[in-house]
């Protein structure tokens, strides 16, 4: 009887348990990050970045073999949703990969070598004051929009490309730490309004491409694979034509300031200012569908978003050491042709991680007023092995530490190349009349 009751228990308890699709309000959302930490302690751990101006806490759970804190040579990985409030499918959907992670950890060997190759953060709301002003599905726009100031907090981090006056909500804030306090290699930002893979820039200037009506970055390739793996491995995304006679967009991507231009975006202080590569994804037509459609969304969506973390091992990671094998902080080291504006810089472990497609490319390391190291590699397909090529740069007659990282406010995009030829100016003209088009997503 006894232990018949107890096997009883044992199979009702994870279906009790299962998240449900439903929507979670942020009560709810917090204590399942609980009980999901306490219930996998090993693998994760729970923090908040900060608060809402409510007060809500901006929640993140963290997997990964060492959750706690930052171990040399594994990267940084990030999700976060929900920063607009009244875009709800990416809040529950990371909810749902939570569970899906944590629950397959052991016996899904996808998963497993996920969780021992990556630090996986996963903030399923960045403005949850937002959504709980958002109070019923609406496909439309609503005032869940914005934060409880009224700011729309992806129009409100720092532009490279004019000055934002917005005033830096904690929300904001609380990301802009964030970025500083980790090395985040990958990350993507869900929202709703459309389907589609953004990729950077959505501001721009001539330099960029922008008289083409597209802005370039000097990493418009990898961008394009980045947002590719994530449309080419949804249900749907690829298709690109997806939310009846919106806008179309061929396999399903889109460079952001082709679609429409923004000022302040959080997707654009990734990757400029934070070393973090970001790409924005629109993932449903409906920005707050009913409840009854979470379940499909979730099937849409799962292969998508395992295969999309896979990608923070593309390129080539390592340290930087002086000669007494001590890492050097602050060293730029970039792949030649592909220099950032914001240079990338070694953190305080010396530690770089440089997304590349696979190929060869010339590295250079320069330690600023010491000297400069290049160095050919030929590039594998990182993601395939679960970790990108490892090369350690040594600085053999140095053992002071480089200056420290400066970063213009307000960087000049004088360096690039003439924009793509492929691009014709007709598409400006198609631009604008898609941002005519569209209600903003
Ligand atoms: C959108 O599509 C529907 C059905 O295909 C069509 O009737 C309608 O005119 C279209 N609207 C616009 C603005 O193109
Ligand atoms: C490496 O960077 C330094 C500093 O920007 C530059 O002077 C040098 O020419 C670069 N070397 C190569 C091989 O690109
Ligand atoms: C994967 O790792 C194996 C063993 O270390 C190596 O032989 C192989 O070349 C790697 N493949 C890729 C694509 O990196
Ligand atoms: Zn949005």
């Amino acid at each position: 009887m006894r232990e018949a009751g107890s096997l009883c228990l044992a199979l009702l308890f994870p279906l009790l348990r299962a998240l449900d699709f439903g929507y979670h309000d942020s009560e709810q959302l917090g204590s399942f990050l609980r009980e999901v930490h306490e219930r996998h302690p090993s693998i994760t751990a729970l923090r908040s970045i900060g608060r809402s101006v409510a007060g809500r806490e901006l929640w993140v759970l963290i997997l990964g073999k060492f959750p706690n804190q930052h171990t040399i040579g594994i990267p940084e990985f990030k999700y976060i949703a929900n920063m607009h409030g009244d875009e709800t499918v990416g809040r529950e959907l990371l909810l749902h990969l939570i569970d899906f992670l944590v629950t397959n950890a052991e016996s899904d060997p996808v998963v497993k070598r996920l969780i021992d190759s990556t630090r996986i953060h996963i903030m399923p709301s960045m403005n949850p004051d937002g959504f709980e002003a958002a109070t019923v599905p609406d496909c439309q726009y609503s005032k869940g929009r914005f934060n409880m100031n009224g700011e729309d907090l992806n129009r409100n981090f720092p532009d490279a490309f004019n000055s934002n006056n917005a005033i830096v909500q904690p929300e904001t804030q609380a990301v802009i730490n964030w970025l500083k306090d980790e090395t985040f290699v990958l990350s993507a930002n869900l929202h709703g309004g459309a389907l589609v893979a953004s990729y950077a820039f959505d501001n721009g200037n001539p330099d960029t491409g922008t008289l083409e009506g597209y802005s370039k970055s000097p990493d418009d390739d990898i961008f394009k694979h980045l947002a590719m793996t994530y449309s080419s491995n949804h249900a749907s995304m690829y298709k690109g034509n997806q939310c009846g006679n919106s806008s179309v967009f061929p396999d399903g991507i889109t460079n952001g300031y082709a679609w429409y231009q923004i000022q302040g975006g959080m997707q654009d202080y990734n990757y400029i200012w934070g070393q973090c590569f970001e790409i924005t994804l629109e993932l449903s037509c409906c920005k707050y569908p009913p409840a009854s459609q979470l379940q499909s969304f979730w099937n849409d969506n799962k292969a998508a978003l395992t295969e999309y973390i896979k990608q923070v091992h593309l390129g080539i990671k390592g340290q930087v050491f002086d000669q007494n094998g001590q890492p050097m902080p602050n060293v730029i080291v970039e792949a030649k042709g592909r220099e950032h504006v914001c240079p990338y810089r070694t953190n305080q472990q010396g530690e770089y991680y440089l997304l590349l497609l696979p190929g060869t490319y010339v590295l250079n390391a320069t330690a600023p007023g010491v000297g400069s190291i290049p160095k050919a590699l030929q590039v594998p397909n990182g993601p395939e092995n679960y970790s990108a090529l490892k090369y350690d740069f040594i600085f053999p007659d140095v053992s002071i530490t480089p200056r420290d990282a400066s970063c213009p406010t307000k960087p000049l995009y004088q360096s690039f190349q003439s924009p793509s030829a492929a691009l014709k100016p007709a598409l400006h003209f198609l631009a604008l009349m898609i941002v005519l088009c569209t209600v903003f997503t």
